[in-house]
């Protein structure tokens, strides 16, 4: 058992960073230890535009600590109404690295979202010709679908057919939670990959119930049953370059989070290695971490892997209860609990 594990610094693949005050309190927890980040495009309103995601990044490189290098890797909004021609600017745009694919309804911020694939259809012929990635949140909206059903029922409606169109379009189905979702990607050509969140490896859905509701174990797609979750850690940790990692840390306030209707979100940003580290330490694979954490998402994405590094210690940390944000508290996922890595 080694006492320290050092790595190529690692990218988060999916990341929620907000604006504002949230933005101020979150970018450093990133930056600590992540060279660069994918960030999610849904704010309120969104961002739509090549304009608006640059202003975005301005935005998040003035709350980056002096003493970090962090580079944020910028998505727009696919809606309805986005132009091709917004699309090949996109392309053509080092700063951006994808458009993401929310169906609207489908989870925070996502009312502005695509209601209709053969709407989008032109943007996809410009992202395919491209090789513009789509990120995709793979779940049906349809309420008559189970909730546990709506990544399973994505593939087969809608998943499946967008790629026999679309069959050279890179894609990176976001945030897999279950078995079939692993298969689908497993057998997929290779312009099609996953994110993974630390979350789903570590939890199956009764950590939403365990000892009373547990709003800060819910998030979209909210947790599966265990079986998936064998699935997610073998995928995880089998050294197969199409699945990397994706946080999805998604802040939301105290208040939002604990309330009558609470958001979906697990703020996992300052702890995020130290769990990935726990799933591959129990899995017996630490040795293949830095593939998963630092190496398939920049080789998926076309981009140089980072040269510097970081270092994990074998040292029990408490996890913060939370973090003042703006005259509210910000809690994090598995709040005031031990967790035996750090990183230096
Ligand atoms: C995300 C958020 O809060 O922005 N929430 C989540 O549960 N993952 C939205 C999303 O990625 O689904
Ligand atoms: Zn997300």
């Amino acid at each position: 058992m080694p006492a320290q594990i050092t790595l190529t610094r690692p990218d988060d693949w999916h990341l929620h960073l907000r604006d504002g005050a949230m933005l101020a309190t979150v970018v450093p927890h990133t930056a600590r230890v992540f060279g660069r980040a994918v960030v999610m495009p849904n704010l309120s309103p969104p961002i739509t535009s090549v304009a608006q995601a640059m202003a975005y990044r301005e935005r998040i490189l003035g709350a980056v600590p002096e003493s970090a290098t962090f580079e944020p890797l910028m998505t727009l909004y696919l809606t309805d109404r986005l132009e091709p021609a917004e699309a090949l600017r996109a392309s053509s745009q080092p700063e951006i690295v994808g458009i993401k694919l929310y169906p609207a309804g489908a989870t925070t911020h996502s009312d502005a979202g695509v209601t209709d694939l053969q709407r989008v259809c032109p943007v996809l012929e410009v992202m395919q010709a491209t090789g513009l990635p789509l990120q995709v949140h793979a779940e049906v909206t349809d309420p008559a679908v189970d909730i546990f059903d709506r990544e399973r029922v994505f593939i087969e409606r809608h998943l499946a057919p967008l790629l026999e169109r679309f069959p050279d379009l890179r894609l990176v189905f976001e945030h897999v939670t279950t078995a079939e979702a692993v298969r689908f990607v497993e057998q997929a050509p290779s312009n099609v990959a996953a994110t993974i969140t630390p979350q789903h490896l570590l939890y199956n859905r009764n950590q939403l119930f365990a000892g009373g509701i547990r709003p800060h174990n819910y998030c979209l797609p909210v947790l599966k049953r265990e079986r998936h979750r064998q699935a997610l850690r073998a995928a995880a940790t089998g050294g197969n370059p199409k699945f990397f990692l994706g946080t999805d840390s998604a802040p939301h306030s105290q208040r939002r989070k604990e309330t009558a209707r609470g958001c979906a979100g697990c703020y996992t940003a300052p702890v995020a290695m130290e769990l990935y580290a726990e799933v591959f330490e129990a899995m017996g694979a630490l040795e293949r971490l830095e593939g998963f954490a630092s190496f398939f998402g920049a080789d998926f994405y076309r981009l140089p892997r980072n040269r510097d590094a970081i270092t994990l210690h074998r040292e029990p940390q408490r996890i913060a209860d939370g973090y003042p944000v703006d005259g509210d508290r910000l809690v994090p996922f598995r709040a005031g609990e031990e967790i035996g890595w750090k990183v230096a």
